[in-house]
């Protein structure tokens, strides 16, 4: 016969701050965080490719900097800002960098494009003039098993011009 569960085996109530928003889960404080944005806080834009750190798929930002969050475990987001793909935009009025990625097509199957989409974001952020050698440098260890490698980097290169504040008609229109 199995133990019998009691109130005191539940794991201690975590505090988060995702996209801006204070939220608690009730979990080990070892879970991956990508599992807990995605099963507890049902926010899906990270997504689990490898889980071994190697990939980039589940790319979040924590503080501005991006971290992949297949490993790391939820108890390190406590007191820090966690940022989500769904933390950029809205399908209705997407960021910058989620709109120069709409506009160049970048996604084949769209699987890799979180980590993408992240990473440029966190780099722009840092670096608002990053070059497209530093933009290279810094997607090297993001996989896209599609091979859409070409149209990423035209969109993480539009990606810098709207992020440098240029409005989406000046980018569309080559301005
Ligand atoms: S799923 Fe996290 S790096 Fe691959
Ligand atoms: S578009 Fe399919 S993995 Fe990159």
């Amino acid at each position: 016969m199995h133990p019998q569960p009691t109130a005191s085996s539940q794991p201690a109530p975590l505090h988060l701050r995702v996209n801006g928003t204070a939220c608690q889960v009730a979990v080990a404080a070892q879970t991956a965080l990508l599992h807990v944005l995605r099963n507890d806080l049902e926010l899906n834009g990270p997504k689990y490719g490898c889980g071994l750190g190697e990939c980039g798929a589940c790319t979040v930002l924590i503080d501005g900097v991006a971290a992949r969050s297949c490993v790391m475990p939820v108890a390190a987001a406590v007191g820090r800002q966690v940022t989500t793909l769904e933390g950029l935009g809205t399908p209705e009025s997407p960021g910058p960098v989620q709109q120069a990625f709409i506009d160049c097509q970048a996604a084949q199957c769209g699987y890799c494009l979180n980590g993408m989409i992240m990473t440029v974001e966190a780099l722009l952020r840092r670096h608002p003039h990053a070059t497209e050698q530093e933009m290279r440098s810094e997607l090297q260890h993001n996989l896209c098993r599609c091979g859409t490698h070409v149209e990423i980097m035209q969109a993480a290169l539009r990606a810098g011009e709207l992020h440098r504040g240029r409005t989406i008609e000046q980018a569309r229109a080559g301005a």
